[in-house]
């Protein structure tokens, strides 16, 4: 029965990656390590509540002695999830950032090496390697050059080098999965997906950074799950794989696609001043997940968002326990008050 320890657990990607690993194993066992911050939900696993397979345990990445209690000595794979993960925010300061990111992955890497971990799968963001020019048709590839323009992408950066320092120094099983950008339930309110859904919901307008026309690789949360289960399963030590969906879209097209869906008119759409740095364009180029893992997206754009819009719909009481507290301070300073 294999032994998991998740961190990050109760945010976004992380609760669902959790969900996925009950529902594809039967017999397995997962401790799901979280600090529970401003992004960490307890309500993204009240419906694990009694399920025995899985043990939440609220601990601090920076902190080695929890986490070396945490882990035990029988952990198969460890999947590092948490992080700070919002751009806005590590523009406004990036001190939390570097401390978790950075700090907090060496600290797991340490713990992993004391405990013999067999495998240390690391989910790390195509914004490490910055920014593609609008037009000119490239992808990131997993040799492109590292080029973080953000300190959220620098602190993720250097996250990824410190799991290579210890693959290649200490002899330590790791992969790396590099993503785009992921939508679908339980997405802390504050990102583009679940913020043009509740604010076009009660028809408030929808804010759009500067021209709109920044493009991000969009990919279904548990499609990106799937990738990074079948990276611990199939993937080689030392490997990084990038995960996309082949799902380039501009920022207005995002917004505009939700509004339709919704039945609510695009004049929501509110441009507002844009991001300082705001990387143009990023676009995946997925040939090394495909060929070596034998990984497919389930979801196509359309089915996808379809989902989501629905979970949302269906969930409005999560969205307003969400939508409440530290999140309302952060939107009022970012997008004046609504
Ligand atoms: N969201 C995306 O589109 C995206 C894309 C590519 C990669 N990623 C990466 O995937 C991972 C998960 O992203 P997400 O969107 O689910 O983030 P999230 O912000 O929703 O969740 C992060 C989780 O980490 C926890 N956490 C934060 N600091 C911690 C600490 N010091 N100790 C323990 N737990 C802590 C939080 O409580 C929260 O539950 C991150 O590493 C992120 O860089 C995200």
């Amino acid at each position: 029965m294999p032994n998991f320890f998740v961190t990050g657990g109760a945010g976004f990607i992380g609760s669902a990656f959790v969900r996925l690993l009950l529902d594809e194993l039967p017999a397995c066992d997962v401790v799901n390590f979280d600090a529970l911050t401003y992004a960490g939900n307890p309500d993204n696993l009240s419906d694990l509540e009694g399920e025995a397979r899985h043990r939440f345990v609220r601990g601090d990445i920076c902190d080695p002695r929890a986490v070396l209690d945490a882990l035990g000595e029988a952990t198969d794979y460890l999947f590092h999830f948490a992080a700070e993960s919002h751009v806005d925010r590590s523009i406004e300061s990036a001190r939390e950032f570097i401390r978790t990111n950075v700090l907090g992955t060496q600290v797991l890497l340490d713990a992993a090496r004391a405990r013999r971990v067999r495998r240390f799968v690391h989910v790390s963001t195509d914004e490490v390697m910055g920014s593609l020019g609008e037009d000119d048709a490239t992808f990131f590839t997993e040799d492109s050059p590292f080029a973080p323009n953000s300190p959220y992408a620098a602190s993720k950066a250097a996250a990824e080098h410190l799991v290579r320092a210890a693959h290649h120094t200490f002899g330590l099983d790791c992969v790396v999965t590099r993503c785009g950008n992921n939508y679908g339930p339980r997405q802390f309110p504050e990102k583009l997906v679940p913020l043009a859904i509740s604010n076009a919901t009660a028809d408030d307008p929808v804010p759009v950074y500067g021209d709109g026309r920044n493009v991000r690789d969009w990919i279904y949360v548990e499609d990106h799950c799937r990738a990074i289960l079948a990276a611990a399963e199939r993937g080689r030590a030392g490997e990084v794989y990038n995960v996309g969906a082949r799902n380039e879209r501009r920022n207005l097209e995002v917004v505009e696609a939700i509004l339709d869906a919704l039945g609510k008119p695009r004049s929501l759409a509110r441009f507002v001043k844009d991001r300082p740095g705001h990387d143009r364009r990023y676009a995946i180029d997925p040939a090394k997940v495909e060929r070596e893992l034998g990984w497919r997206p389930r979801e196509t754009w359309e089915s996808g968002l379809r989902k989501t819009i629905r979970w949302y719909a269906d969930h409005a009481d999560w969205v307003a326990r969400a939508r409440s507290g530290d999140y309302r301070e952060f939107y009022a300073r970012q997008y004046g008050a609504s």
